[in-house]
């Protein structure tokens, strides 16, 4: 989305998250966060939101369809992680039976396909079918794979013909996981009490397994570093205190198996790990910076590198990156501040990957050039 901003020129009004302050970490925004930021700029020309994100929270969709419609402006949903919502009542609603316009759904995430196969579905009169796939050839390649295709086919033909049954047996896979994960001493799985409820979420998907570690004192970086090391199991999510886990319809009682049977280990190996580096985590108000130049001028303008000591203050010309999960800290045209350095620095110190920088170690920032502006 951050590279849309970038090569389109959109200037973006940020519609903000909602924060859980004890957990640190964000759901998507309400239906009334998207009715202020229209009616402090009426002149939006519509609306992105991510639902579900890669924790597994879920928004208002209908609610927030209907926020855009009544102004005739249309909804995009990022749903990359929602491909399995469609093939089963008990999920929750994708965003096509929302209302969206557009929907953009990672069929390699959550789906049968090869990595790459992303589609968008759109429905609707707001945007013109002729208008987005003249866009989206604008970046699509001219040779397109055969497999990726073939792959979403199958992947088609799967829902189509066992979808449901697939996906309900992948929800009691689920909940069998999440409650004997609960039984592991140290580890708590977030479920629906933690992600839903007033300021949080507004629906959850129980497939993706968020599991807290703070009882055992460890970073989720630790965490996935030993699982990857010893038992050859690759974390989906990562961050400073928690690591996530994917059931989906391709999981059986073996593959889960695994999964248990290292987490148990991993507990146990937790009290030889070294002390975990502290991640200085800003709060919430401190990871919003202000954007003071559009994405794109500041990602193709004149750029220098500054040491980070003396980066606070500048406007960042690049894109900063935790991942996973995959949502820049720093986007091109935003004043950077200390916290979100500082955080980023500690981060790096305990394990974070950040893919993007063009300083890989953070010893430098790349910004927008001084007298540039
Ligand atoms: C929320 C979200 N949107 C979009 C993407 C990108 O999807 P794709 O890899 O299909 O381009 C990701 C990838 O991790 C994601 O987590």
């Amino acid at each position: 989305m951050v590279s849309g901003l970038i090569l389109s020129g959109i200037e973006p009004v940020w519609v903000e998250p909602r924060w859980d302050a004890e957990r640190k970490l964000a759901h998507p925004p309400s239906a009334e966060d998207f009715e202020r930021a229209f009616e402090s700029h009426p002149d939006a020309r519509g609306a992105v939101v991510t639902s579900p994100t890669p924790y597994g929270g879920c928004a208002a969709l209908r609610a927030i369809a209907e926020v855009c419609h009544r102004r005739t402006r249309p909804l995009i949903v990022d749903e990359a992680w929602g491909a399995h919502l469609p093939f089963h009542a008990d999920l929750p609603s994708w965003a096509m039976d929302a209302g969206a316009d557009i929907c953009v759904t990672s069929i390699h995430k959550m789906g049968s396909g090869l990595e790459q196969g992303s589609v968008f579905h759109l429905q609707g009169d707001l945007v013109p079918p002729g208008l987005l796939g003249m866009r989206a050839d604008l970046l699509g390649t001219t040779s397109p794979s055969v497999l990726i295709f073939a792959g979403l086919d199958g992947w088609r033909r799967q829902m189509a013909l066992r979808g449901e049954e697939l996906m309900g047996g992948a929800l009691d896979l689920a909940a069998e996981v999440r409650s004997a994960i609960e039984e592991i001493d140290g580890l708590h799985v977030n479920d629906r009490g933690d992600f839903c409820g007033p300021g949080l979420s507004d629906d959850f998907d129980p497939l993706p397994g968020v599991i807290d570690l703070a009882g055992l004192g460890i970073t989720g970086f630790q965490a996935a570093d030993w699982l990857r090391e010893h038992r050859h199991i690759d974390a989906h999510l990562v961050d400073h205190r928690r690591i996530g886990m994917q059931i989906t319809h391709g999981d059986d009682r073996e593959t889960t198996g695994q999964l248990l049977e290292a987490l148990s280990d991993l507990v146990r190996a937790a009290r030889d790990l070294p002390r975990a580096p502290r991640v200085e985590v800003p709060s919430p108000a401190g990871l919003r910076m202000e954007q003071v130049v559009l994405p794109r001028d500041a990602f193709f303008g004149p750029a220098e590198d500054a040491p980070v000591a003396r980066a606070a203050g500048r406007i960042a010309a690049e894109m900063i990156t935790p991942y996973p999960p995959g949502i820049p800290a720093v986007l091109p045209g935003e004043r950077l501040t200390e916290p979100v350095l500082a955080y980023l620095r500690t981060g790096l110190a305990a394990g974070m990957h950040l893919p993007d920088p063009t300083d890989p170690e953070l010893d430098t920032v790349r910004v927008v050039a001084e007298g540039a502006r």
